[in-house]
């Protein structure tokens, strides 16, 4: 029996990505999850890293509760699924963590990128889907919602994260595929399709 496929939608808050990794591990017959908060270990250390009365919560602290999630995630979820010979369609991964605390929080890349893989145990996404948008069409969508930890952070924490996404897609384009969040839903999720099909011929 062939492994499956490991694939994560990427992205900033707002961007429609929870909504397209729920149609697309449909359309495949994948696993549907998530980073943070995938298993129950993991919803108790998201329930910390989201905490809003939390305001004091170290970066270094917080990368770690990220990669402890994770490798629980990879235990539990990613890695018994790829071994049964099914996909894997996952709301946000490692690339997360090198968004959010390498490239937003300013902690070391080549630090994060150290020990997730430990946490992964080599496991990195073999195709990750950003789904990109412009700063405006992201904050009318935020509006009206309760904010997180993340959310909270100002403008320039979140542009840094969005360039930060920007610039791994670009280094790694056989790994990545950039998708245009501005759109339709339909015309994402066409698009999405169309970069599994062509990519892991899914
Ligand atoms: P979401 O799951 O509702 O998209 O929100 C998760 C928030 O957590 C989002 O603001 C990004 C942040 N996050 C990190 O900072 N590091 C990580 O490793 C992950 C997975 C998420």
């Amino acid at each position: 029996m062939s492994r499956g496929r490991y694939i994560a939608l990427e992205g900033a808050e707002g961007c429609g990505k929870s909504t397209h990794a729920t149609r697309l591990a449909a359309t495949l017959g994948a696993v549907l999850t998530r980073e943070t908060g995938g298993t129950a270990v993991g919803r108790q250390i998201r329930a910390i890293l989201h905490d809003t009365s939390i305001d004091n919560l170290s970066n270094r602290a917080e990368a770690l509760l990220a990669a402890a999630d994770r490798a629980q995630h990879i235990d539990e979820v990613v890695e018994p699924a790829l071994a049964a010979g099914r996909h894997v369609v996952s709301d946000r991964s490692v690339y997360s963590t090198l968004a959010y605390q390498g490239y937003g929080r300013e902690l070391s890349i080549e630090e994060l990128r150290r020990f997730n893989d430990w946490a992964l145990i080599g496991h990195w996404p073999d195709l990750v889907l950003l789904i990109d948008a412009a700063p405006e069409v992201l904050e009318r969508r935020m509006r009206g919602r309760q904010l997180d930890r993340f959310e909270r952070e100002g403008e320039q924490f979140h542009e840094r994260v969005l360039d930060g996404f920007r610039h791994m897609a670009m280094a790694e384009p056989d790994r990545w595929a950039v998708i245009d969040g501005s759109q339709s839903l339909e015309a994402v999720a066409t698009d999405i399709r169309a970069a599994v099909h062509d990519r892991l011929g899914l």
